[in-house]
């Protein structure tokens, strides 16, 4: 898939802020500090467009990546991360939230969690959510570099026990490092792109 124009159309705090719902997004889910920042920059081939820092909690607003005015990709801020007060954990989720419950346009959500860990609970509470809400429940497992080849079995399986995934093909090890897979998701993006559901 080649881009011609891509560009941060809109950050947004508020709902109020989002964009037109007249193309359809993918959204990107995950806990804080996962990568899904990093993932749309190697996605889009752009080193830096999306900001992505070492610390969790970089993102902190929701934000709208508009592809050739054909599609857009949605960089949400991370769940789970502990060192935030309360108030700011609870702005974050009813951002999350709003977007994930009101949005129309929204196409396929891909939950992003890290290869080396279990995932919580919160992945197990946002996954059943993408399943029970008709999402297929792609899951791009990252930092694919930090684990060697022959535990990559292992790493899935915890990954099919914990989230309870129906078929292992969902799962995309990735890594934002070497790309690993990169060229795969992207064939996956684009037969979601170009399944003509939306009016
Ligand atoms: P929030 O915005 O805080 O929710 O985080 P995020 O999910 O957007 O994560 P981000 O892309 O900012 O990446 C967090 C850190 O992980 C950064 O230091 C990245 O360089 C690193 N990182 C992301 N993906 C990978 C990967 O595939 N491999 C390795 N080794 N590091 C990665
Ligand atoms: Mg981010």
């Amino acid at each position: 898939m080649k881009f011609n124009k891509i560009e941060l159309e809109q950050v947004a705090g508020f709902k109020s802020q989002w964009p037109k719902e007249c193309i359809e997004e993918i959204a990107f889910v995950g806990r804080s500090n996962v990568g899904k920042s990093s993932f749309i920059n190697a996605f889009l081939g752009r080193k830096n467009l999306a900001k992505t820092s070492s610390k969790p909690g970089k993102t902190r607003t929701i934000n709208f990546y508009n592809i050739d005015n054909k599609f857009r990709l949605v960089d949400l801020p991370g769940y789970g991360y502990a060192k935030v007060s309360k108030k700011e954990k609870e702005k974050w989720d009813k951002l999350i939230n709003e977007y994930l419950h009101d949005r129309e346009n929204l196409k396929e959500v891909f939950l992003l969690v890290d290869i080396r860990h279990e995932p919580t609970d919160l992945d197990r509470q946002m996954y059943d959510w993408i399943i029970e809400s008709g999402f297929t429940g792609f899951i791009i497992a990252t930092k694919y570099d930090k684990i060697s080849k022959n535990q990559l079995q292992k790493h899935i399986k915890a990954i099919m026990n914990k989230l309870d995934v129906v078929d292992e093909g969902l799962i995309f090890a990735y890594s934002s490092e070497n790309k690993h897979n990169l060229g795969v998701i992207h064939e996956q993006i684009e037969v979601i792109i170009n399944n003509k559901d939306f009016i």
